[in-house]
């Protein structure tokens, strides 16, 4: 393999080749890694492949590629999917042994756990990069907060002993603004803590949109090395 450019196409194909078939109602993660499912599906879609497939994006960068891709998109307020989904494809930033993520790098963590929360089976694409022994060892947690309520979550998150830091924008001037308009904190924590509880905790938090804590629904992780050789972990 040349460099993990490489590592994420190759996640990217076999997610798709693997775990998609034909009429499924799938949801279409967002980020370097999973972009190369949503190119996967458009080649076996425009080679007659795979047909019917509703597919619902994660983010604007998704649903821009898929668009130009042509592959056709829906919502999930689509009647026909009566509110869920088969499959979704997505990456993640941090991954711990219980299969407990952290997602959120890009800025689309609400959409994606809404539509992550809302599929039967979820597949989570990584490279090894990704593991590590508990989450927030080497990246912080993204929290989507209203604009209204940055000083009030920033200060509660300091009582439970996290730092917030407000996420800033670049080639822009001030903060991101997420696809749905909303700010972002990158919250770490020194001390090692409970991931379930403390994505509930977070998500108490008045103003607090949603966090990148993804606890409570497993994932199918595809985990991809170096040499090019993959893992699949379910249990
Ligand atoms: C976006 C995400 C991404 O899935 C996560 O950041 C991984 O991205 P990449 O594959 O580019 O490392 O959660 O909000």
């Amino acid at each position: 393999m040349g460099d993990l450019t490489d590592v994420k196409k190759l996640l990217g194909t076999q997610a798709v080749d693997r775990f998609v078939t034909e009429g499924m109602r799938l949801g279409l993660g967002t980020g370097s890694t999973a972009i190369w499912a949503a190119r996967r599906l458009a080649e076996r879609m425009t080679a007659g492949t795979l047909r019917g497939i509703h597919a619902v994006t994660t983010s604007l960068q998704t649903e821009l590629e898929a668009r130009s891709l042509g592959i056709p998109l829906t919502t999930l307020n689509d009647a026909r999917l009566s509110g869920g989904l088969d499959l979704v494809i997505d990456g993640a930033d941090e991954v711990d042994p219980e299969r407990n993520l952290i997602k959120g790098g890009g800025g689309a963590l609400l959409r994606e756990k809404i539509i992550a929360y809302a599929s039967r089976r979820l597949i989570i694409i990584v490279d090894h990069t990704k593991l590590s022994q508990r989450l927030c060892e080497r990246f912080a947690i993204p929290v989507e907060i209203v604009v209204d309520a940055l000083a009030t979550v920033s200060a509660r998150i300091a009582e439970m002993g996290g730092e917030a830091t407000l996420r800033m924008a670049l080639r822009k001037a001030g903060p991101v603004v997420t696809d749905l308009g909303n700010l972002l904190l990158d919250v770490s924590f020194r001390e090692a803590f409970d991931a379930r509880r403390m994505e509930d905790e977070l998500k108490l938090i008045p103003g607090v949109l949603e966090n990148g804590l993804f606890t409570k629904k497993k994932p199918e992780l595809l985990i991809g090395n170096a040499d090019g050789s993959m893992e699949y972990r379910a249990l």
